[in-house]
C-alpha cells in the first residue's frame, strides 16, 4: 500500500488532557503563550472548550469561559477550534429548552468554535437533533459522537445502523467516543472497517489510555481507515488522558499515514508544558495513580473518572470497604437502566445509585431523583428496555415518557434573561447563568468586584497617588 493517506490529529491538551489528569484546572493564562505554536503544527483541530472546562473555569478559576475562547481564537488563526457538547444537556447536567441549546451553539460559533462534537449519554439521537440543526444553520461542523460501550446490545450492526442515521441527520462527521478505554485494538479494526463501509462522512476516534491499550487501538484504527485520532502532547498524555501526540506522529513517519508534523516544533511545545506537569505532580493536582494502567476499567467497564468519583463518594459515607461491592453493582444497575453507556451524566447517575444500593443493604431502597428521571424516560431512550421490576419499585405507576424529552421542556431564555439581567455585561452571560446559575452569579459578583478594584486604582492614578 503506497497511496498517501496522512492521518489527521486533534490535539486535546487544552481540554480533555487536563480535564482527565488535573481536574480541568489549566488556566487561560497558562494556555495563551503556547497557542501560536500549537497553531503552527498542522493539527486537524485544537480541542480547547466545552466538556468540564466551562464549569471549572467559572467555579474554580474565576474566569469567563467565553473570554477564554475569544483569546484562544485570537492566537489560533489557522487551526479549527473544537468543543465537546452534551447534546440537549449542553455543558450542564439537565435537558435544556431548545431555545437555550440553539443560542448556545450560535454563541459558541460566533466566539470562535469551528467544530462541535455532540454526544448523548444514552446515544439517543433525538437528544442531538437541535444542536446539530443549530450548528448546520450557523455553518459550523457538527460532529456526532457515539458513546462507545460494551454489552449484548452493542453489536457491529448496532453501530453501523446508528452511523447511517447520523449521516442522514446531517452531521458532518462521526466520532467513536471511547471515554473508558474499552475499545481493544482488533475490535477497532472491525468497528472502523464496518463504519467506513457504511458511511461516507469522516470517522474520528477518541479514546483514553486508562486501560493501557490506546496507542495500539489507534494503530489498528488508522490501518483500518480512520480519518482522525485524538492525541495529547506528552506532558499531559497517557494514564486517564490520550496517547501522546509525538509518539503517534513518530509511529506513522515514513508510512502512508505520515502526518508530516515537525517533531522539533512539537518538542518546543512539550518543553513549555513539562514544568507545569512537574508543578502539578508536586502539588498533588496530578496524581501519579492516574498515570498508570488501570486494569479494573477493563474488568468492570467503568470509566476512570467514575472510579475516582466512587472512591470519594464512599469516603464521604465512611464506607470505603464497600468499594469492590459497588464496582460489582455498577454493571447490574447499568443493566437495569437498559444497558446505557457510562458517560456524563449517566455515569454519575448509575454510580450514585450503585453506591446507594450497596450502602443501604437493599437494592433501590433509596433512590435518587436522577434515577427516577432516567426510569421515567426523561433522559431519553436506552438501547434495551428498563428492568420493569426496578422501574416499578422506583417510580411506581408514574407516567413514563416516550417522546423526545426536550419536547416537554418549554423555551426558557426569556425567563433566564429576566432572572439575571442585573448582572449582564455581555449576551453570553445568560448562557453561563442557564448552565450553572449559582456558580455564574458568584462569578458575576467576583467580576464586578474586580472591576471596582481596577476603577479605584485608575482613579488613584489620576489623583496622582501612584508614581507615573
Ligand atoms: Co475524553
Amino acid at each position: 500500500m503506497s497511496e498517501k493517506r496522512p492521518v489527521k490529529i486533534t490535539e486535546t491538551i487544552l481540554r480533555d488532557a487536563h480535564q482527565s489528569l488535573i481536574a480541568t484546572r489549566m488556566s487561560t493564562e497558562r494556555m495563551l503563550p503556547i497557542v501560536e505554536k500549537l497553531d503552527q503544527v498542522g493539527y486537524h483541530s485544537l480541542e480547547c472548550w466545552g466538556g468540564a472546562t466551562f464549569d471549572a473555569s467559572l467555579r474554580f478559576l474565576h474566569e469567563d469561559p467565553w473570554d477564554r475562547l475569544r483569546k484562544i481564537k485570537d492566537k489560533a488563526k489557522k487551526t479549527p477550534l473544537q468543543m465537546l457538547f452534551r447534546g440537549q444537556n449542553i455543558l450542564g447536567y439537565r435537558p435544556y429548552g431548545d431555545d437555550v441549546v440553539e443560542y448556545f451553539v450560535q454563541k459558541s460559533i460566533a466566539n470562535g468554535i469551528d467544530i462541535i462534537r455532540i454526544f448523548d449519554c444514552l446515544n439517543d439521537l433525538r437528544n442531538l437533533q437541535t444542536a446539530v440543526k443549530a450548528s448546520n444553520k450557523e455553518k459550523g461542523h457538527a460532529q456526532i459522537a457515539l458513546s462507545y460501550t460494551l454489552g449484548d446490545a452493542y453489536t457491529l450492526e448496532y453501530w453501523t445502523n446508528i452511523a447511517k442515521e447520523i449521516e442522514e441527520m446531517g452531521a458532518n462527521s462521526i466520532c467513536i467516543k471511547d471515554m473508558a478505554g474499552l475499545l481493544l485494538p482488533y475490535k477497532a479494526t472491525e468497528l472502523v472497517t464496518a463504519l467506513k463501509e457504511t458511511v461516507k462522512i469522516p470517522i474520528q476516534l477518541h479514546t483514553h489510555y486508562t486501560s493501557g491499550v490506546a496507542s495500539m487501538t489507534y494503530l489498528k484504527a488508522v490501518e483500518a481507515g480512520v480519518d482522525v485520532i485524538d492525541c495529547a502532547m506528552s506532558p499531559f498524555a497517557l494514564g486517564t488522558s490520550q496517547p501522546a501526540t509525538e509518539v503517534m506522529v513518530e509511529t506513522f513517519k515514513g508510512t502512508p499515514y505520515d502526518t508530516g508534523f515537525d517533531q522539533n516544533l512539537l518538542a518546543e511545545i512539550a518543553d513549555y508544558f513539562r514544568p507545569y506537569r512537574d508543578e502539578c505532580l508536586e502539588s498533588g493536582l496530578l496524581n501519579p495513580k492516574n498515570l498508570g494502567v488501570n486494569i479494573k476499567t477493563l474488568l468492570y467497564q467503568v470509566p476512570g473518572g467514575m472510579l475516582s468519583n466512587l472512591t470519594s463518594q464512599l469516603k464521604d459515607l465512611g464506607a470505603e470497604d464497600k468499594y469492590y461491592e459497588v464496582l460489582e453493582e455498577v454493571p447490574r444497575v447499568r443493566k437495569d437502566f437498559g444497558e446505557c453507556p457510562l458517560v456524563t451524566p449517566s455515569s454519575q447517575i448509575v454510580g450514585s445509585q450503585a453506591v446507594m444500593n450497596v450502602v443501604a443493604g437493599e437494592r433501590y431502597k433509596m433512590v435518587t431523583k436522577e434515577t427516577k428521571d432516567v426510569l421515567s424516560g426523561k433522559y431519553g431512550k436506552t438501547v434495551k428496555p428498563f428492568n420493569p421490576e426496578v422501574q416499578k419499585k422506583c417510580i411506581g405507576d408514574a407516567e413514563v415518557i416516550t417522546c423526545r424529552p426536550a419536547d416537554l421542556v418549554p423555551n426558557e431564555l426569556d425567563t433566564l434573561e429576566a432572572e439575571m439581567s442585573q448582572y449582564k455585561e455581555q449576551d453570553e452571560d445568560v448562557l453561563s447563568y442557564a448552565l450553572f446559575p449559582q456558580v455564574a452569579v458568584d462569578f458575576f459578583k467576583y467580576r464586578d468586584a474586580q472591576k471596582t478594584k481596577v476603577d479605584a486604582s485608575v482613579a488613584d492614578t489620576k489623583n496622582g497617588a501612584y508614581p507615573v
